[in-house]
């Protein structure tokens, strides 16, 4: 027997979280997901590790898993994450990521769960003017998606200071990748994320990729982003966690990326070498809200954990992305 602490893992099922429901498992922590599968699947949840099929904001259900599993910290996952829908649907985000996750904090008070980790994003900060992003450079979403997320930051920080809980909110910046050991990966149909896309169109799932934007003020006028691999993600969400667990009274708020910014082009030329064929590339405009530019400045969390990116490698990012999208293929 472990003695490591049982976590609950809301979105478990989901790309991210079933990230780190791997490495909770592969590191001893007893873990228990809860997901509604709206867009989860459960053969994402591996095998011993039970799940709870229905809603974070079903506080019977959350409450009474919390208290079977005697769990100690909650990682928050669930939750809605497509920009452009966001501007379409605002209330969904509303509801889905701030309403229902006041639901979730709630249910943790009342249990006394001590440790709550949120994924937050880069999205929180709209499009700032720097070169590289810090936290405390102000945070102006200019999409709903962003705003959700913030409002629960805002949230989590009021909580903390009344309740015996501590925060950790990580803002990532663009999550890619699959697990190096292919035992899950980003799965949902009708992706709108780069990396997703192009090895989608690479794999003959579609017909090009559109690429949104050549007159951005950027080396080759394509937007440039930082690419974080999904397991070091994962890893960090470990550390965040035995970092609340040691420092029952601190609180973090970290951006999670490379701290280096990759342009569309660029992730498409990194598709093209990994499989050997140019995927067909369809020059388009801007799409709305779009940043030309979001690079994460890293050196706080750097400094504050002690997180080694292990697959800070573009190419690597994406023949995982590659292998997990053949896989697919052949479910
Ligand atoms: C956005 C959020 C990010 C969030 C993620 C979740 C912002 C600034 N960032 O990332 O915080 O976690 O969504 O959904 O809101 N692109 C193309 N063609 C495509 C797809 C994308 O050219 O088919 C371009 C985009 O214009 C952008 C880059 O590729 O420059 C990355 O886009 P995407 O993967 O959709 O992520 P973000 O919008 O950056």
């Amino acid at each position: 027997m472990s003695d490591k602490p049982t976590v609950l893992v809301t979105g478990g099922a989901g790309y991210i979280g079933s990230h780190a429901v791997l490495a909770l498992k592969d590191a001893g922590y007893g873990v228990v997901v809860i997901d509604n599968l709206v867009t989860g699947f459960d053969w994402a949840v591996p095998d011993g590790v039970p799940l709870v099929r229905g809603d974070i904001a079903d506080q019977p259900l959350v409450e009474a898993t919390l208290r079977a599993h005697d769990v100690k910290a909650i990682m928050h996952f669930a939750g809605s994450v497509v920009v452009p829908e966001s501007v379409d649907n605002p209330l969904k985000y509303y509801h889905n990521n701030s309403a229902k996750t006041r639901d979730l904090i709630e249910s943790a008070v009342r249990v006394g769960v001590p440790h709550f980790i949120f994924s937050s994003t880069a999205a929180t900060y709209g499009t700032p003017d720097v070169e590289a992003v810090r936290e405390d450079t102000p945070q102006q979403p200019i999409n709903p998606y962003g705003m959700s997320k913030l409002m629960t930051e805002y949230m989590l920080r009021d909580v903390a200071a009344a309740h015996p809980m501590n925060f950790c909110a990580l803002r990532y910046f663009n999550v890619a990748g699959a697990d190096p050991q292919g035992r899950t990966g980003q799965s949902t149909a009708g992706a709108t994320h780069l990396i997703k896309v192009a090895v989608e169109a690479a794999l003959g799932k579609r017909e090009s990729v559109a690429i949104f934007g050549t007159d951005f003020d950027t080396p080759d006028g394509t937007g440039v982003r930082d690419y974080i691999h999904v397991s070091d993600l994962a890893a960090a969400h470990l550390l965040a966690l035995e970092a609340l667990m040691a420092e029952p009274d601190r609180n973090h708020l970290l951006n999670c990326g490379y701290g280096r910014g990759f342009s569309v082009l660029e992730v498409l030329d990194a598709v093209d070498r990994a499989t050997n064929m140019p995927v067909k590339r369809v020059m388009t405009g801007r799409r709305a809200g779009d940043p030309g530019k979001l690079i994460s400045d890293n050196g706080a969390i750097l400094k504050t954990f002690p997180w080694t990116p292990r697959h800070a490698d573009l190419d690597q990012i994406v023949a995982h992305a590659l292998a997990w999208e053949r896989k697919l293929g052949e479910r």
